[in-house]
């Protein structure tokens, strides 16, 4: 669809419009009166959020590149339908393919409360087949309103059971890490992926102060970034996902990533409402299964 019949089908004033923002690159700029959030098309990936009166609470790095077939360093990325690297095939893209393919809309409404809805699919293609064999339509529907909604949607239409890995891997923006601590995972056991792989158990509320990258494991539980230097709380609860990681590359790999900038990591935390190593999905023929977080701020 060109950009004037995506405007001409799904822009609604006052909430919904669509813009070509780079070659090929077209997003969704959602304003309403409770704030604003782009979501670009390519891996219908919300890039920004940002509530009326407050600073972002998505985090974008200003680096970040916006070319086809290319990750976008902060937002939502969507891991699907792996987590990680692909489990035989170390030639696959880590973290799945949806992040870098094309969604089409399917949906947007605007709700009584001036909250705004847009729904997403992932468009199948010969690509993405010989990557993934299941007809599976994944859609991504998002409800920005005084928080913000997302849920993402597999459907297995096939034959046969698959096992699904995901993540919603929000990048979150945060004063500075040494002002910030994640409470809720307390007493969680996780996968520490920093330097020789190791299963430990989370004692107290999670302060970074070097690289992290662990997958907590069985955890259903809201998790909360107390951000002193801000003032507020991030509030991150979720259902459908019983994995959630804890990412801050921290200097070193932050400077190799080469989209991050030189303190970029500083300003950001991602917490990830996944489903990942222990918790990986069984999703059987003709059944739906649905990932659902959603993000408030809480005055701390
Ligand atoms: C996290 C992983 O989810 O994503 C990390 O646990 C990884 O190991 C990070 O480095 C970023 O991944 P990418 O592919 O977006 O650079």
């Amino acid at each position: 669809m060109t950009l004037t019949e995506l405007n001409q089908r799904f822009a609604i004033s006052n909430h919904v419009q669509f813009k070509e923002i780079a070659d090929g690159i077209i997003i969704a700029e959602i304003s309403n009166q409770h704030g604003n959030c782009n979501i670009t098309l390519q891996g219908a990936h919300v890039a920004t959020w940002q509530p009326r009166g407050q600073e972002p609470v998505i985090w974008l790095s200003p680096y970040a590149k916006f070319a086809p077939g290319k990750s976008i360093r902060g937002g939502v990325p969507i891991c699907w339908p792996w987590f990680g690297p692909h489990a035989t095939d170390a030639k696959l893209s880590g973290h799945g393919y949806a992040r870098t393919v094309q969604w089409e809309v399917l949906e947007t409404k605007a709700l009584p409360d001036d909250t705004t809805f847009l729904r997403f699919g992932l468009v199948e293609s010969d690509a993405t087949r010989a990557q993934w064999p299941h007809p599976s339509p994944a859609q991504l529907e998002v409800t920005i309103g005084k928080t913000l909604r997302i849920t993402l949607i597999t459907q297995n239409n096939s034959q046969e059971s698959f096992i699904l890995g995901e993540a919603l891997h929000t990048y979150f923006n945060i004063s500075d890490v040494a002002k910030m601590k994640i409470r809720g995972l307390e007493g969680c056991d996780y996968l520490d992926k920093v330097g020789e792989p190791a299963r430990r158990t989370q004692q107290d509320a999670i302060v970074i102060d070097s690289e992290v990258d662990r997958v907590y494991v069985d955890t259903e539980a809201d998790c909360v970034i107390e951000d002193a230097g801000l003032k507020r709380a991030i509030r991150i609860a979720k259902s459908g996902s019983r994995s959630t990681v804890v990412w801050n590359p921290w200097t070193e790999k932050a400077n190799k990533m080469g989209d991050f900038g030189e303190h970029g990591y500083r300003g950001m935390v991602c917490v990830e409402s996944a489903n990942a190593f222990d918790n990986l999905v069984t999703v059987k023929p003709g059944e739906t299964h649905r990932l659902v977080v959603e993000y408030s701020l809480e005055a701390i």
